[in-house]
């Protein structure tokens, strides 16, 4: 077993990315030198005598585990960019802004032939994604550190998908039909509702086909002894615009 790792006890996990040193949990001290030897589902104890569990790091852990700069795109909608969008293993994949590199994690890691290139304009940001990146040791994605928009100008590649999370995405679309391949998707996320109707919009004036515009919301089950209803909370994250360019 080499790291990273998860060890987990109910609601608490943490991420341990080697094997030296303590880590401080709710419930005491770990000396992580102990894991060396060990196995995934063997335990570990605290100083206090309390068992966390050894899980092995998946990228289910992307999301819970990786450092945070900016706020991040939420399983349930990275679910759907990769259904709606087709996502093959050998794509090449346009990904901007980075932010902490979740969703670009997932892209890379479900895209194992293929590659991601992801632009970031904040170096601080693409400095945390980078060692998240490097902590779930997936290679195949390239970072740039500039505007998405002056960045897309000077390539001369073209690309299966396109992703943005950023500011400045309706002129993204003007240029995203130069960067797209023939049958190329393209999805916006945004968490606001004006933003993403522009989004649309402007696809729709530049021939984008297949457009769909959607918001996904996870509605939890609270489980009690006294029976099961939904929670009050709802989980509204942001808006999702798809469309296609087929040439
Ligand atoms: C909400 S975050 C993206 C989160 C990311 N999708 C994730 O899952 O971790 C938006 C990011 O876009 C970056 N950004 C905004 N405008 C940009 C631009 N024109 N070019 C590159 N990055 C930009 C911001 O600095 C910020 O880090």
């Amino acid at each position: 077993m080499k790291p990273p790792v998860v060890l987990t006890r109910g609601k608490y996990s943490f991420l341990v990315d080697r094997f030296e040193g303590k880590l401080h949990t709710h419930h005491g001290i770990i000396n992580l030198e102990e894991l060396r030897g060990k196995d995934y589902g063997d335990e570990v104890r605290t100083h206090l005598g309390v068992k966390y569990r050894i899980a092995p790091f998946n990228p289910a852990d992307f999301f819970r585990h990786f450092k945070r700069g900016a706020t991040p795109i939420m399983p349930k909608d990275i679910g759907a960019i990769i259904a709606y969008t087709g996502l093959s293993p050998d794509s090449l994949i346009f990904d901007a802004g980075t932010g902490s590199g979740i969703l670009a994690a997932y892209l890379a890691y479900f895209n194992k032939y293929g590659e991601v290139v992801t632009v970031e304009k904040r170096p601080d940001f693409a400095k945390i994604a980078r060692e998240n990146f490097r902590t779930a040791g997936l290679k195949n994605i390239h970072q740039i550190v500039g505007d998405a928009l002056a960045v897309a100008d000077s390539l001369k590649v073209e690309f299966d998908l396109i992703t943005l999370d950023m500011k400045d995405d309706v002129a993204f679309i003007r240029k995203a039909k130069e960067i797209l391949k023939p049958g190329g998707h393209i999805v916006v996320y945004n968490p606001y509702i004006e933003a993403a109707r522009e989004v649309y919009l402007e696809m729709e004036r530049r021939g984008f086909k297949e457009l769909e515009a959607f918001e996904l919301l996870r509605v939890d089950l609270d489980i009690k002894r006294v029976g099961t209803r939904t929670s009050t909370k709802v989980w509204h994250t942001g808006y999702l615009v798809f469309g296609r360019y087929l040439g």
